[in-house]
């Protein structure tokens, strides 16, 4: 089984977003294929996060019967991370519907995962599942803590040893930690998503407002770099107290910053989260944050380096 107690060997990781995780594969611009988990491996990355929409393939009443055709894909993407020795964290993404109405939602939320555990059941332990990718919304931290242990109940029904993955409420930010109540579960991981300062990381960024009028920020003085070091080392601590391994689950720059302001943010991350003991995940392969632009079939070496070279944290 891949953990063991304190440490968690995700080590180096990377997302697969936008492919399972778009409504559907594809309508994001990006697709899966076996070549990308190759140069994952080859790039010396440990790890793999698949994102996966459930929830736009379940159904909406009662067992909520996940398609074959989705389970069929993700079999096959577990498939090619576990038999290149790849880590792979299989989370649910974008269920905006139980950032909604997380009560309503419930029995659905536990429906998926019911279907997901058990399919999974008895797979090696480079399989993590993560609960729930960023809640948010209604999904307060209230709404949160009532609905972890239950969600972790359905899952240690029917794989009771899995590694599981959890992170707070407020879009997994470290801000969030202290309100997060974990259950009394020796097979816990838990992630933070670390994309500060915003104005930075999402300059430009489509889907943000008023993210147009942070094009232009700029990172990299002391100051910057102090704040950084500060945010890790404060959510390292409190996992570190609590005895639970720690997971960046998701850290990344837009496209907009341009690619070597992007590589100096990355790579200082990377490298604090690495001096503080901490695994951790870029957000993300193939699209708008990329390190990989497939339209060259290849690395944007800056970011594969920043992520993946030998680190130098003056350089970066
Ligand atoms: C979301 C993406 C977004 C990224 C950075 C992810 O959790 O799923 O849509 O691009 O965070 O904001």
């Amino acid at each position: 089984m891949a953990f063991d107690g304190m440490s968690c060997r995700l080590g180096r990781g990377i997302s697969f977003g936008n492919a399972l995780d778009a409504p559907r594969e594809g309508d994001a611009g990006f697709r899966l294929h076996e070549r990308y988990f190759a140069e994952v491996r080859d790039a010396g990355f440990d790890t793999v996060r698949l994102p996966v929409r459930w929830s736009a393939h379940a159904g909406g009443s009662s067992p909520y019967t996940i398609s074959p055709a989705l389970f069929e894909r993700v079999d096959w993407a577990i498939g090619e991370a576990l038999r290149r020795d790849l880590n792979i964290v299989l989370n649910v993404h974008h269920y905006d519907e139980l950032n909604d109405a997380p009560r309503g939602q419930r029995p659905r939320f536990l429906g998926l995962w019911r279907q997901i555990a058990a399919r999974y059941a008895g797979w090696p332990g480079r399989l993590y599942f993560e609960l729930l990718n960023e809640p948010r919304g209604a999904m307060t931290a209230g709404a949160w803590n009532e609905l972890i242990p239950l969600a972790l109940a359905v899952i240690r029904e029917r794989d009771p040893g899995r590694a599981v993955i959890v992170g707070p409420a407020r879009m997994n930010d470290i801000g969030a930690l202290p309100e997060l109540e974990l259950p009394d579960d020796d097979r816990l991981v838990v992630t933070v998503h670390y994309y500060a300062p915003l104005e930075f990381t999402h300059q430009g960024a489509p889907w943000r407002a008023g993210a147009d009028q942070w094009l232009g920020t700029t990172w990299g003085d002391d100051a910057d770099r102090r704040a950084v070091s500060d945010d890790l080392a404060r959510a390292a601590s409190w996992a570190a107290a609590r005895g639970r391994p720690l997971f960046i689950g998701e850290f990344g720059c837009y496209e907009r910053a341009g690619l070597a302001a992007r590589e100096q943010w990355t790579r200082f991350v990377r490298l604090e989260a690495e001096r503080l003991g901490l695994s951790w995940c870029y957000w993300e392969f193939g699209t708008d944050f990329g390190a990989f632009d497939p339209a060259r079939n290849s690395w944007r070496e800056p970011l594969r380096d920043a992520l993946t070279g030998d680190g130098n944290p003056l350089a970066g």
